[in-house]
């Protein structure tokens, strides 16, 4: 409804990981490289960890884009709650291996012999799995198994696992560490730095259709506030352009003054956060952004990152 007032295209901070409005800052581009290096180097896998709403998804995105563009087999699971049937039959189902039985045994000769053809044909086979955090001991157990999948001198399947911190504090349990032994390259997504915030307002604007020359949308105050009270999580900063673009519309404000991101601030709770949600009620999903959960998470994100900001040198705060 704000697009004609602000001379907008499309809705610049839409809360769906789309691959077109990726921001390169220099750690995003190196967190990209180095999976795109573990891939194509064979390492067996790769992982990416980062806090709710760094980026991990939309940079998984830009990776199968990658992968595509050259020729790769995918497969990509987004929905980690499964057991170690349905793991087999969906790795199956996205790589399109046909296999009448749905013993395990079976499932894998299948897959060991599709996967030996693909190499002998000089192509790279990679299986993504989002949300990691929430995979089973049992699922974890068999991706670990798969990677014994090998010619004398290579990997078969590249894996890519990515999720959020709690992914990496369950890699590192006992259970776990025949696994981790396997992990060749980790890679993180974190907040942007102030700076990088700005940018990526205009950047986003930017692709959505602003004119370059145009007077401001958001002034670089409000710029400023947007940083302070998203500390740099990408999706939260989304989240309070979004609502600061609506609140101005209503008030014919341009450009966006400070003040109608402190108010959007209030109203979700991002001025006052304390930890309330355990790590293990983050979830994610699609109908959580609008809801109570979500925006308790929100609150337990923040906190955590004023934690780890309190406990830097203050010279490292950006
Ligand atoms: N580098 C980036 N460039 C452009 N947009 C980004 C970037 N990082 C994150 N975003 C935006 O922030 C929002 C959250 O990103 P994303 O879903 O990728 O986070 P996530 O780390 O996967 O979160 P979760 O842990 O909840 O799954 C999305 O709307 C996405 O468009
Ligand atoms: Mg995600």
């Amino acid at each position: 409804m704000y697009k004609r007032f602000f001379e907008l295209k499309a809705n610049p901070f839409n809360v769906n990981p789309d691959p077109r409005y990726l921001f390169l800052t220099k750690q995003i581009e190196e967190t990209l490289s180095s999976l795109m290096y573990g891939i194509q180097t064979r390492k067996g896998i790769v992982t990416l960890a980062g806090e709710v709403g760094t980026g991990k998804t939309t940079l998984v995105n830009r990776l199968l884009d990658w992968l595509h563009q050259n020729a790769a087999k995918t497969a990509f699971l987004f929905n980690s709650r499964m057991n170690s049937s349905q793991f087999f039959d969906f790795v199956l189902a996205e790589f399109g291996i046909r296999c009448e039985s749905s013993s395990k045994s079976q499932q894998l000769i299948k897959l060991n012999q599709w996967l030996v053809e693909r190499f002998r044909a000089g192509e790279t086979c990679v299986l993504i799995i989002d949300e990691a955090q929430n995979l089973t001991f049992a699922v974890l157990e068999e991706i670990r198994m798969l990677t014994n999948l090998e010619t004398y001198t290579e990997k078969l399947l590249q894996i890519v696992l990515s999720g959020q911190p709690e992914f990496e504090e369950k890699l590192n349990l006992p259970q776990l560490r025949q696994l981790r032994q396997r992990i060749m390259i980790r890679c993180k997504t974190g907040p942007l730095t102030k700076e990088e915030t700005h940018s990526y307002v205009l950047e986003r604007l930017k692709i959505a259709g602003a004119a370059a020359n145009g007077p401001p949308i958001f002034s670089p105050a409000a710029r400023d506030a947007i940083h302070l009270y998203s500390l740099g999580v990408p999706r939260v900063v989304n989240l309070l352009c979004e609502h600061a673009l609506i609140n101005a519309y209503v008030e014919q404000q341009r450009p966006i003054q400070p003040k109608i991101v402190e108010d959007v601030a209030r109203e979700f709770r991002l001025d006052v956060v304390e930890p309330t949600a355990t790590p293990e009620g983050l979830r994610t999903s699609a109908e959580l952004y609008n809801s109570e959960a979500f925006i308790q998470n929100l609150g337990e994100v923040l906190s955590r990152f004023r934690i780890s900001q309190h406990s830097q040198p203050a010279r490292e705060r950006k």
